[in-house]
């Protein structure tokens, strides 16, 4: 199986999975003060569904579609907006690789090799943008 077709298998487990956004945000926030003070405003029930389709962007876009939307993400986070320096990003592939683990039982570290693999292509993409 391709990186591509496994991390999309693994992604609707864990989208499945009821805690998944909620556990993510739980480790997201507590790697950094700096993370925890960029959201200090934020409404996290609202946040969990855009994350839920801005992974799925990441993923498609590894899977061939073109970046639109991840353009659009790296605007809204870029250094104008909201700011969101390119450092914050391994805090934030940790901690969703850390969730990945903990719900997709079907995971094996290979598999969090390819997780890492085809959501750094699209992390690029945002960090570029910055
Ligand atoms: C590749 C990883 C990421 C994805 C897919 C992602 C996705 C999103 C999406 C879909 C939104 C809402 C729409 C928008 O504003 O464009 C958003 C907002 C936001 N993101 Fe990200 N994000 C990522 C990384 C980060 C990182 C590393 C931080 C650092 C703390 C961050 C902080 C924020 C903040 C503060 C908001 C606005 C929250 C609010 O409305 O109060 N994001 N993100």
């Amino acid at each position: 199986m391709t990186d591509e077709d496994l991390v999309f298998q693994s992604y609707g487990r864990c989208c499945r999975s009821s805690s998944f956004f909620e556990d993510f945000y739980a480790s997201f926030l507590t790697s950094s003060p700096e993370v925890a003070a960029k959201f200090a405003g934020t409404d996290m029930t609202a946040q969990k569904h855009l994350l839920r389709a801005g992974i799925l962007n990441l993923v498609l876009y590894a899977r061939g579609l073109p970046p639109t939307k991840l353009k659009a993400l790296a605007e809204s986070h870029s250094r104008e907006k909201l700011d969101i320096q390119p450092h914050l990003y391994d805090y934030w592939l940790d901690a969703l690789l850390l969730t990945i683990r903990k719900h997709d039982g079907e995971t094996d570290q290979a598999g969090l090799e390819a997780w890492r693999r085809v959501l750094g292509k699209g992390i690029e993409v945002i960090k570029a943008g910055y």
